[in-house]
């Protein structure tokens, strides 16, 4: 029952609505550097502020007279259905919101039955998390290692023993952004420790040093983020070692959207990584029209960057994205409340995206491209 379910949800004060109210009561609870290192874009944070804006410049024009009283949301991906066209963005070092982290967000994710893309520089250990949620869906998300191919193929393996259903190559970060909050405020989450109650408890890498010396660790956390020499060719040699479905994060230009069809990739996440790697790029909302067109639906292309409520969504699925990634919303739901905040932040996307497709006319998720979209009006 809708009403009665917006009803409870507008009860529940101490969670605000809107993402400004969000953010600015993570602001109030985070330590200040950890903040800054979540809320800011990189460079002058152009392509930051251009997510959003973006998506007041796409309009819909919705259909009337349909049959609406039954909303279905659900999507298939690599042959799983999900209730709703929703995943948690990888989001690395949840700690810095909440002690439970992860923890707290699988749980979110899995009561909800959204799938959860598990960042490889997670607080917690990837099978922590899927201890804790065991029903809830998972995805890994892998930064490749730029020295030792070996230790990515180990981190695929261990997800797929862990039950993960998909792998996430993220692309877009050879190298970190040039993030001028951070530098400023010097804070860098990979300085903060590791091991046992600290703010990495389990670093994927710690069982493949011989030294563990915190300099080597550091290192070699590095090392695995970034990967300047990573091609193509990476592609292929993942696609051999692995049975799940591999999906690439980071595409924004058509071309590369059709070389990952080439290399046989089996999904793509149009992103510009929340604007925090290359300022000055595309809105991501921008971009996906053109991607639709070169993947011609080959391969499900999903979206991330700067949605921040559920008509950004319905537009983004209008355009044709198969599934849409929520990233700093849960995550300053996670600093405020912890797992409930997780789940509060995702009960009113969806809500809100089930009013949003109702009055567009759309009953069936599938249907969404009977909405027309434009732009600049
Ligand atoms: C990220 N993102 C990210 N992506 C990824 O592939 N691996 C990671 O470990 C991280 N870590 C990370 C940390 C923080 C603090 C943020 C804000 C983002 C990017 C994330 O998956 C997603 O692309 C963006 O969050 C989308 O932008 P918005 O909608 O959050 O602005």
């Amino acid at each position: 029952n809708r009403d009665k379910l917006i009803q409870d949800i507008s009860q529940q004060e101490e969670f605000p609505f809107r993402f400004e109210d969000w953010e600015q009561k993570a602001k109030e609870t985070m330590e200040e550097g950890a903040f800054a290192y979540v809320y800011h874009g990189a460079g002058s944070e152009e392509t930051y502020y251009r997510n959003q804006s973006a998506f007041k410049k796409w309009a819909l024009i919705p259909r009337m007279l349909r049959d609406v009283s039954q909303i279905d949301m659900s999507i298939h991906l690599f042959g799983k259905k999900y209730t709703t066209p929703f995943l948690l963005a990888p989001i690395g070092m949840q700690k810095l919101a909440n002690g439970e982290g992860e923890l707290a967000t699988a749980k979110a994710a899995e009561s909800l039955d959204i799938p959860f893309i598990v960042s490889t520089v997670s607080s917690y250990s990837m099978e922590a998390i899927a201890n804790v949620a065991p029903k809830g869906p998972k995805w890994f998300q892998l930064y490749w290692s730029s020295h030792n191919t070996e230790l990515s193929f180990s981190m695929v393996e261990r997800a797929e023993n862990a039950g993960y259903e998909a792998i996430v190559l993220t692309v877009d970060t050879v190298m970190a952004g040039w993030r001028i909050g951070d530098m400023k405020s010097k804070f860098s989450p990979l300085s903060l420790g590791y091991g046992k109650g600290n703010y990495m408890e389990d670093p994927i890498f710690l069982d493949n040093l011989e030294n563990h010396e915190e300099e080597t660790i550091l290192e070699s956390i590095l090392d695995n983020i970034q990967h300047p020499g990573l091609t193509w060719d990476a592609i292929a040699q993942l696609k051999k070692r692995t049975k799940l479905p591999i999906l690439i994060k980071g595409i924004l230009h058509p071309e590369d959207a059709k070389l990952a069809l080439e290399y046989s990739v089996d999904g793509l996440i149009v992103s510009n990584h929340g604007g925090r790697q290359l300022d000055g790029v595309i809105a991501s909302i921008d971009a996906l029209p053109e991607v639709i067109k070169a993947v011609d639906g080959k391969i499900p292309v999903l979206f991330d960057s700067g949605v921040r409520q559920g008509i950004d969504a319905v537009k983004a699925l209008a355009l044709g994205a198969k599934a849409v990634l929520i990233g700093r919303p849960y995550y300053y739901g996670l600093a405020v409340h912890g797992e409930k905040g997780v789940r509060n932040v995702m009960e009113r996307l969806i809500q809100e995206t089930e009013v949003t497709l109702a009055l567009s006319g759309i009953s069936q998720l599938s249907d969404v491209s009977n909405i027309a979209i434009k732009k600049d009006l």
